[in-house]
């Protein structure tokens, strides 16, 4: 019984770690965040654009969490600023799920 107990214990464990080793913040609402970085984003951040071209594989998961941790020093800041809490942190789900160290990185299409 004891035995059985710990067992189930020990999956929990590994299976919680794994699943808070995922994801470094409490991930949003992906699909929004899609749509967020594409409507606010990619006006500039494209080829050809008023900024250099990014992409969810532009960066690595680390990288796009430190982006978004200073954004207030870029030079877009007034964008980000107009976006609520929310909506950052769903681009940032977006971005982060398909970093390029992401097990979905993003391909050129995406
Ligand atoms: C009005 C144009 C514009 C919009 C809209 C805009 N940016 Fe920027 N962004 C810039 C410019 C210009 C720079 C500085 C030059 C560069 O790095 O290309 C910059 C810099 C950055 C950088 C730092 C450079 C880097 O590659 O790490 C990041 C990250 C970034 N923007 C992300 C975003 C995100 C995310 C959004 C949407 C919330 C956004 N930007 C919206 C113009 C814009």
């Amino acid at each position: 019984m004891t035995q059985k107990l710990f067992f189930i214990l020990t999956v929990l464990t590994v299976t919680a770690s794994f699943v808070a080793a995922s994801f470094a913040f409490e991930p949003g609402d992906e699909r929004k965040g899609k749509y967020m970085f594409r409507k606010n984003c990619r006006a500039c951040h494209i080829d050809g654009g008023t900024a250099k071209a990014l992409s969810p594989n532009s960066k690595t998961q680390a990288q796009w969490e430190k982006a978004f941790e200073k954004y207030d020093r870029y030079q877009c800041v007034a964008e980000w600023n107009k976006l609520t809490p929310e909506d950052r942190n769903n681009i940032l789900t977006y971005l982060y799920t398909h970093a390029i160290d992401s097990p979905a990185p993003a391909t050129c299409a995406q």
